[in-house]
């Protein structure tokens, strides 16, 4: 397995949204966040996933200067928090925890009180509520919002200001399954519309796997698994080639270095480390090896399979 921490996916360059270096946070004797070295690169929708107790919220409220780190360092698009912490908060949006609102108000108004506070231009106010699809029912009060439509008034309200960063704690919590749709489709959709990060915390990897471009697996305060989603998911792919003579298929994909191969009746299987380009590679190979291929099948790892093999490993460890 990678180290710990390691990124996995194409070199990261530039200037990344989120980098934190050996962070910890202790409460009493318990660590709940152990040495974490995250990298989140700019414009992704990195998905920050754990289950619960795993030091999702204490790592985001430490991002989010509400909790000082024990050690260890953040920057946040190149800055380090410490030392630049108004100018590095002004462009951070959040919803921490389960959004407070005023039930009596007005969505609209619940969103124009801390606009006004912020003492941003009221036309804000109006673009939020578009982005997160409430301008219609923004003059109706809260009380008869749905879970959904309060998370989405939420986000709405993280959005003022057009923060470069979201920071977003568990934002489809008690949502229904058409709630999370909607969530899912407004983050996928906000990198492009904005240019915005997006950090969204989940203990629920279906509801981050469609939308996250990069992961990164917290268990018991440590970060197991992070990078590239894409990457992530080709590290492991599983390919069926048909072919008319499986053994000598077999021969010509051993001599190309892959390890774990199987000849069955009319196929070889194959667990492979390979992009697109790699997995043609192979099949040429077959070809050129004068070998028929009828069909190839590609069966690419699942982000929940990875997720459940890491963590299985992981709870095998010894306790530090
Ligand atoms: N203020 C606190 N005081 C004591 N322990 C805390 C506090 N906040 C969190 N913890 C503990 O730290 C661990 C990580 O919690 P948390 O960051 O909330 O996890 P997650 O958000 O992944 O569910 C848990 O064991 C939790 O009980
Ligand atoms: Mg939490």
């Amino acid at each position: 397995m990678a180290k710990s921490g390691n990124w996995i996916g194409a070199k990261v360059l530039g200037t990344l949204a989120i980098e934190t270096q050996g962070l910890v946070k202790r409460f009493g004797r318990q660590v709940a966040v152990n040495r974490l070295d995250l990298k989140v690169p700019q414009q992704s929708v990195f998905g920050f996933l754990g289950p619960n107790g795993a030091g999702k919220s204490t790592t985001m409220r430490m991002l989010l200067g509400l909790t000082t780190p024990d050690e260890g360092r953040i920057s946040i698009f190149g800055r380090d928090l410490k030392s630049n912490r108004i100018a590095t908060l002004s462009e951070i949006g959040a919803t921490i925890e389960a959004p407070a609102l005023y039930d009596h108000a007005s969505g609209w108004l619940n969103v124009d009180l801390t606009r006004r506070l912020r003492g941003l231009k009221r036309a804000e106010t109006d673009r939020v509520l578009e982005v997160v699809g409430l301008t219609p029912v923004g003059a109706k009060r809260v009380s008869g919002y749905s879970m959904g439509m309060r998370q989405r008034l939420a986000l709405a309200r993280a959005l003022l200001g057009e923060p470069k960063l979201l920071i977003l704690d568990e934002p489809t919590n008690g949502l229904d399954p058409e709630g999370i749709e909607d969530m899912r489709a407004l983050l996928s959709d906000l990198p492009h519309q904005t240019g915005v990060t997006v950090f969204v915390s989940s203990h629920l990897l279906s509801e981050v796997e469609h939308v996250a471009t990069s992961v990164g697996l917290i268990y018991e305060g440590r970060l197991i698994l992070q990078g590239e989603v894409r990457s992530l998911l080709s590290a492991q792919t599983r390919i069926v080639f048909q072919v008319n003579n499986p053994e000598q298929a077999k021969h010509i994909v051993l001599a190309r270095g892959v390890a774990d191969v199987i000849a069955n009746a009319d196929t070889i299987d194959m667990l492979v480390e390979q992009d697109r380009s790699g997995i043609a590679a192979i099949n040429r190979a077959l070809v050129e090896g004068g070998l028929e291929v009828s069909a190839v099948s590609v069966q690419l790892n699942t982000l929940e399979k990875l997720y459940r093999d890491t963590l299985s490993s992981c709870s095998q460890w010894a306790p530090l």
